[in-house]
């Protein structure tokens, strides 16, 4: 089943993780808490952190499957080497901000925090992986949020700009791909993650999400701007969660209601990372939260700064599609990474209830090119199933395969629609601890790991058969995906 390879020569093939996801090693070389390692693991975790009593304190009634992930501080050189076999072009991780501040506020880094990176991008390099690494992915110093209100605080903006010239600058030569914050347009719903805000922080009022939001986009600004002055070959990306929009009929009422939520949910942040500036329809925006302009702390330097510092390309995931309907009640809805909407009576769900639409993905990248004219990256997409691995702990997973054939296909298409894209690295290359659940059980990697939902197990590593799928695929340049 070999077709035309439209993929452009040098497409970025590779694979996606976070740290506080994998590394484990929680207190290990002077790292400090960060938000992840509060998190409980297990199905109620969102809810559990939806709670007004949530404190970020750890409870000895819930375990915390970040503190071990999947011992990759201790396994990167045996986990890089299978990414290598498969052809790894390059491999999105990130540094937990935590390893390198322990605090988050002090002035100078933890050595032995960052001798860990040089060590993994030593070995991304052997292999002549290309390093993509995410500066802040959902693991922000625990300590910057006890002690300063997380993102709302202005000093947040100088905590962030002291790691991130810390690690752009140490890397300057040898890591040429970056991006700011991981799905900085999640905070709307889940704003725990990125922001590190729950309610009993000041969750519950929008105009904290807005500032917070605001804060960051400088923050990230200022490290497009030293990335840049440091080499000017480095590429500094944004890093939404996309989900395609569609509406549930034609009834306009639903119309503007897509409308509107595709711009809060999809468009908002890149607008600003973007182009540069706020869009026109912001003070709508944030009335409809009940939030005014004055309500938010900005001034004219921090709006230049915006200006004169736009992202080089769009990072996102892609998971899913949602459908929007606001003139019906009791619809039956779906599950999703970021909001589920209605379900879709035309999609198929994973096990988890996400709604399976690679002409989602095509969608995606034609409505992001359209809007933006940049480069676009598929930084995370992929299927949290159940693996059943046998005796000898092979996963025969045909479903996985599947899932991403067809998605890889939708790229293939948009391509030949006319998107710019740089790359994709489909999410948990190889399996890791869930962000959503904290489970192990929900696994997306080409890679098993021998380790059950509490943290039990040998911590091997075993090929799944879509490993040696992945490597065709690499290898033909998506031209083989059968
Ligand atoms: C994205 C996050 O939202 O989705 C990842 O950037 C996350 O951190 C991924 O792991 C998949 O979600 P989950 O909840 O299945 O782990």
């Amino acid at each position: 089943m070999m077709k035309t390879n439209n993929f452009p020569k040098g497409f970025l093939w590779g694979g996606a993780t976070a740290a506080n996801q994998l590394e484990g090693a929680y207190q290990e070389g002077g790292k400090g808490l960060s938000i992840a390692d509060v998190l409980p693991g297990g199905k109620e975790r969102m809810n559990i952190i939806a709670s007004p009593d949530f404190d970020f304190k750890l409870d000895p009634k819930y375990t915390y499957p970040n503190h071990v992930g999947i011992d990759h501080y201790h396994h990167f050189k045996e986990d890089i080497k299978l990414f290598a076999e498969m052809g790894f072009k390059c491999y999105r991780f990130s540094i937990a901000w935590s390893r390198v501040f322990p605090n988050g506020d002090e002035e100078q880094p933890n050595e032995e925090g960052l001798k860990f990176y040089d060590a993994l991008i030593d070995e991304c390099l052997k292999y002549d992986i290309e390093p993509v690494i995410t500066i802040s992915h959902y693991e922000m110093p625990l300590h910057l949020v006890t002690e300063y209100g997380s993102w709302t605080n202005k000093k947040l903006i100088g905590f962030y700009e002291n790691f991130a010239r810390t690690v752009l600058t140490r890397y300057k030569d040898k890591v040429k791909y970056w991006m700011t914050f991981n799905e900085i347009n999640s905070a709307t719903h889940f704003p725990i993650m990125s922001q590190g805000l729950v309610l009993s922080n000041g969750a519950g009022d929008k105009k904290n999400i807005y500032q917070a939001w605001h804060n960051q986009f400088v923050a990230g600004a200022k490290a497009v701007k030293i990335g840049h002055e440091i080499n000017p070959d480095m590429q500094i990306g944004c890093m939404i969660a996309y989900g395609t929009t569609y509406s549930y009929d034609s009834d306009p009422k639903n119309q503007l209601a897509t409308l509107q939520d595709n711009q809060v949910n999809n468009f908002f942040c890149t607008d600003v990372q973007v182009r540069g500036h706020y869009p026109a329809y912001t003070k709508s925006l944030l009335a409809r939260d009940g939030v005014k302009l004055s309500d938010i702390d900005y001034n004219d330097e921090e709006l230049d700064l915006l200006a004169e510092n736009p992202v080089d390309y769009i990072g996102f995931s892609y998971y899913m599609s949602l459908v929007v309907d606001v003139t019906h009640e009791n619809q039956e809805t779906a599950a999703g990474n970021l909001l589920g909407g209605v379900k879709n009576p035309f999609l198929k769900a994973s096990d988890w209830g996400w709604q399976i639409d690679p002409t989602g993905l095509r969608i995606a990248l034609n409505e992001l090119s359209d809007r933006y004219e940049k480069p676009l990256f598929i930084v995370e997409n992929g299927l949290g199933a159940i693996d059943k691995p046998d005796e000898n702990h092979y996963v025969d997973d045909d479903y996985r395969i599947d899932y991403l054939r067809e998605h890889i296909e939708a790229i293939s298409e948009a391509i030949d629609d006319g998107a710019d894209v740089m790359g994709y690295t489909p999410w948990g290359c190889i399996d890791l601890v869930s962000a959503s659940t904290g489970e192990m059980s929900k696994r997306y990697g080409f890679i098993y790991v021998d380790e059950d939902d509490e943290g039990n197990g040998t911590f091997d590593r075993y090929k799944k058969r879509s490993f040696d799928w992945y490597k065709k695929v690499i290898e033909t340049n998506g031209a083989d995906l059968a």
